[in-house]
């Protein structure tokens, strides 16, 4: 079982600068993951938060949860959010973070991830692929 978090303002996918981050509602985003989730055999659980210190709960519960793995796009907490990398780091299952976006080619802030450093890996730039990615890589992790 893997767990889906998405951070703040990925609720706002769709109407949220879309010749950045596509047409794609949350909604539609979260039902392409659990058809490519199907394909895969993998089961997931998708949730999404605008508050830090839920998605660092929501981590810290994971492995007691019964996940196997997490993918997790933190959106602007990435650049800033040391307690979310410490809640990545102070747990043990491996985490992919994902970018819809290419943060290496935007504005000087995004380059940086300082939750990158707790994580297995990055996806970044590859739209709603890099979750799909970050779910095989996951599964084939876990078997
Ligand atoms: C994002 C990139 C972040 O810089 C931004 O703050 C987001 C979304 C992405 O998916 O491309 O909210 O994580």
């Amino acid at each position: 079982m893997i767990l889906v978090l998405n951070g703040p303002n990925l609720n706002l996918l769709g109407r949220r600068q879309p010749q950045i981050y596509g047409q794609q509602t949350l909604e539609e985003l979260e039902e392409q993951i659990e058809a490519w989730a199907a394909e895969l055999g993998a089961a997931v659980t998708l949730r999404q938060s605008n508050y830090e210190g839920q998605l660092i709960e929501w981590i810290q519960q994971a492995e007691a949860e019964g996940f196997s793995g997490i993918v997790l796009n933190p959106g602007a907490l990435t650049h800033y959010s040391y307690a979310l990398a410490d809640a990545i780091a102070a747990q043990s299952l491996p985490l992919v973070e994902v970018h819809l976006s290419n943060i290496h080619a935007r504005e000087e802030f995004r380059r940086r991830s300082v939750t990158a450093v707790a994580a297995v890996g990055q996806i970044s730039g590859l739209g709603p692929l890099g979750y799909k990615f970050a779910l095989a890589y996951l599964m084939e992790k876990a078997r």
